[in-house]
């Protein structure tokens, strides 16, 4: 599946893209990203890629600071110890083979009722939340689950930073998910823990597998057939762009396929 991955900031596996983003209405994942970005984040790219034969052997564990908002006194959002430690192992086997492996160092519990509702992307009450408590250097993944109530988009589950973000902006690294889409969620179709898996690919430096439609360089990935667009549910035999080779890589993270 994914032959580069990278240390997000320690080097980043990026890939290049001529074409801009397709912006899709609906999506689960606000992870956007402008050509202006994409261009950036290419020559960052470029300037610390790593093989992946260098990651495996140098790599250490990513330390992962885990940090829950719940909404309020009802406790709307709250997430267990035991949820937490199956999502850093859902994290651990779907990366297994890449490279990265996650190591839980802290968990962090939090009532805001603004930053349950009001965490999501560039908003004010996102800055605020990660302002108070990221933790860790640039390697370090900082994980945020909250309840997206006021967000634009109804159906997000998430979104994230890419690591040539985080220079200029420390602060603002890292994955913001929906609570319900963690192991055994309420977010039916999507409580597997791969929200937050895909989430993390972003923040590792992969685009989607959509990116840039048939005729773009996708995902950059050598072995992503190409997509044209997003996929629902799981069609097994969809082939978006047939005249190009391989059916659409519906089990790869970084499309949106899921299993409902
Ligand atoms: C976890 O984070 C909290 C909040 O910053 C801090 O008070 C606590 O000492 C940390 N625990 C560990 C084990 O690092
Ligand atoms: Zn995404």
């Amino acid at each position: 599946m994914i032959l580069y991955l990278f240390f997000a900031h320690i080097a980043s596996s990026y890939l290049a893209l001529a074409n801009p983003v397709a912006i899709l209405s609906a999506s689960q994942c606000g992870t956007h990203i402008s050509t202006e970005k994409m261009i950036a984040a290419e020559k960052h790219f470029a300037t610390n890629k790593v093989s992946f034969d260098g990651l495996r052997t140098t790599a250490s564990a990513v330390n992962v600071y885990f940090h829950t908002i719940e909404k309020d006194s009802k406790r709307e959002g709250y997430v267990s110890d035991a949820v937490v430690n199956k999502q850093i192992q859902a994290l651990n086997e779907h990366y297994a083979g890449s490279g990265m492996r996650f190591v839980l160092k802290n968990t962090t519990r939090t009532i805001s009722a603004d930053w349950f509702s009001s965490a999501f992307p560039k908003s004010n009450g996102q800055a605020a939340m990660k302002k108070h408590l990221r933790q860790g250097g640039a390697s370090d993944l900082n994980i945020y689950t909250v309840g997206f109530e006021n967000a634009e988009n109804p159906d997000l589950l998430g979104y994230a930073t890419f690591p040539s973000d985080v220079k200029s902006d420390l602060e603002d690294d890292g994955v913001v998910v929906h609570y319900s889409s963690l192991p055994g969620g309420s977010k039916k179709g999507y409580n597997e823990g791969k929200i937050l898996t895909h989430e993390v690919g972003h923040w590792a430096g992969l685009l989607h597998t959509f990116q840039g439609g048939c005729e773009g360089e996708g995902d950059g990935v050598a072995d992503t057939p190409a997509q044209a667009s997003a996929t629902k549910g799981c069609p097994e035999k969809r082939d978006s762009c047939p005249d190009q080779p391989g059916l659409d890589p519906i089990n790869n993270f970084m499309d949106y396929s899921n299993t409902e």
